[in-house]
């Protein structure tokens, strides 16, 4: 569920709250505005920073408890030094998710002068903090149950000033919060039928169209490379269409395109079984444009943007693609599937030149794309490449901003040898190295004359270990490079 926020000025030391979180820079000077709240706690949280058991160092954290009336407990959580707003948002991460584990099911939240951005960060950092998936578990017994995080009043110097700060954050939280829902969710409830429920129903709370279309429809529209990946799987592959009007009309649209496998088994080129079950967050990037598109009507940009999702499921069967077919995509090139889990392009392929039609002023496609990008980058870099240098520039720049840095890899002419094959246009894998690029190759053939960027999300989209911030499972990434990019194209 989602947080209620609300904002508040004041002292913070009469707050009738189970816990109040502090968050405090590195090395700190106690502040002043925190007096009465050390008297309440009898000089506790001075001497705490004066005998440095607290240094507001990042992801450090100290809480302590106090009778009688106002805050029942107070949370120090460090905010760290480099960039205040970061900090902030990571302080704010740690709380919420200290305070979701205390079960107190409410909190209060101070730091000096919360303004704009720190500000958004902050509700974006509670939200992130506070998220649990707890929908597939049965109930645990009333009396042992712990408390969501579902209530939080965060200080401000100004309540008037904050409002759209609070609003912004919350606008980009439950974003993420959506595409971390969905990418946690097995293939057997999260279906391509259940992404077109999912883009449908933001559509119908936000007013954007949304179109839907099945086999009978793809097949129309030609889009064999698609339709081979969902040969073998008896739900209904889904080319799932959002558009969201907040730009002038007849204004080129922003196209966020994801790849939406709901489960990737390799098809007849069979994964080995050990993590094969990880392999239901391959629809990360479809997650990531509708995380994106409800952040983005939350915020009422004054932009067009069309999300486009290409969903199905990798199956085996008799009906499969098999290693040496040869298909022609909607645009006319053909491929030869040399390997049935290079499945990914294979859907993007259509999906791209599907995007054509909006005459974008750019495309950014995310997609868990490739095993090679965790072997290039790790699990905490975004692979980016594109066909426009200024374009890929900016949705870096959209990623620092949005705290999913991204790296980028080169495309060069070179590299489109290793695609080559003998009896088609392409063939849709290249040789044992350069396996991100060769990828992004495939799909650059699909992009051609728009702006194109693309993200490998491989690595990122799904944290394999509980990391302090940061708890096992989806991350939300691409969900902020999609809105920051957005953002800063909007009027
Ligand atoms: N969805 C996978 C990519 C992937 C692999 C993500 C491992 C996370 C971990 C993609 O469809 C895939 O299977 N890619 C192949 C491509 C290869 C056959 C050229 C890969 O990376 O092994
Ligand atoms: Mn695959
Ligand atoms: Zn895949």
């Amino acid at each position: 569920m989602a947080i209620a926020f609300d904002v508040r000025a004041g002292d913070p030391a009469r707050a009738a709250t189970p816990l109040l979180v502090v968050a405090l820079p590195a090395e700190p000077a106690f502040p002043r505005a925190l007096a009465a709240l050390d008297r309440r706690y009898g000089g506790a949280l001075s001497r705490a920073v004066r005998r440095k058991d607290f240094q507001g160092g990042k992801d450090e954290s100290l809480l302590l408890f106090a009778p009688g009336a106002g805050p029942e407990r107070v949370l120090l959580v460090g905010a760290g030094t480099a960039d205040p707003v970061k900090g902030l948002t990571r302080a704010a991460t740690l709380a919420g998710r200290k305070a979701a584990g205390l079960g107190v099911g409410r909190l209060a939240f101070w730091a000096a002068d919360l303004v704009g951005e720190a500000l958004e960060g902050v509700v974006v950092g509670l939200s992130l903090g506070g998220w649990e998936f707890k929908e597939l578990h049965s109930p645990v017994p009333a009396a042992k149950r712990k408390k969501a995080l579902t209530a939080a009043t965060v200080y401000v110097p100004n309540v008037r000033a904050a409002r759209s700060a609070l609003a912004a954050g919350v606008a980009v939280a439950e974003g993420q919060n959506i595409t971390r829902r969905l990418a946690m969710l097995p293939g057997n409830i999260c279906t391509p039928e259940y992404l077109a429920r999912a883009a449908r129903d933001i559509g119908r709370r936000h007013r954007l169209a949304v179109k839907v279309f099945g086999r009978r429809e793809m097949t129309r529209m030609k889009m064999f490379s698609f339709l081979a990946v969902a040969q073998a799987t008896t739900q209904d592959p889904k080319l799932i269409v959002l558009e969201y009007r907040g730009g002038r009309r007849g204004e080129a649209p922003v196209a966020l395109v994801g790849k939406g496998l709901c489960f990737d088994s390799g098809g007849i080129s069979i994964k080995p079984a050990a993590s094969m079950e990880m392999m239901k967050f391959d629809m990360s990037g479809a997650a990531g444009v509708l995380g994106a598109m409800e952040a983005i009507a939350r915020l009422k940009l004054r932009i067009n943007v069309v999300g486009l999702i290409g969903s199905t499921t990798n199956m085996l069967g008799g009906e499969a693609m098999k290693p040496g077919d040869v298909v022609r995509a909607s645009n006319g090139k053909t491929i030869e599937i040399q390997n049935t889990d290079a499945e990914g392009r294979l859907v993007l392929a259509d999906v791209l030149h599907y995007a054509r039609r909006y005459k974008p002023q750019a495309v950014v496609d995310a997609a868990t794309l490739t095993g090679a990008v965790v072997v290039a980058l790790g699990s905490t870099t975004v692979g980016v490449m594109g066909n426009d240098q200024a374009v890929i520039d900016e949705v870096l720049a959209a990623g620092r901003r949005g705290g999913e840095v991204g790296w980028q890899l080169p495309l060069f002419e070179e590299y489109k040898e290793l695609i080559k094959s003998d009896v088609a246009d392409m063939r849709n894998i290249g040789g044992r190295g350069a396996g991100t690029i060769t990828a992004a190759l495939f799909l650059a053939e699909f992009a051609e004359g728009m702006p194109w960027v693309h993200l490998d999300v491989a690595g990122t989209a799904y944290s394999e270990t509980d990391m302090v911030v940061m708890p096992k499972g989806p991350t939300g990434t691409p969900v902020r490079t999609f809105v920051e990019f957005v953002r800063g194209r909007a009027r």
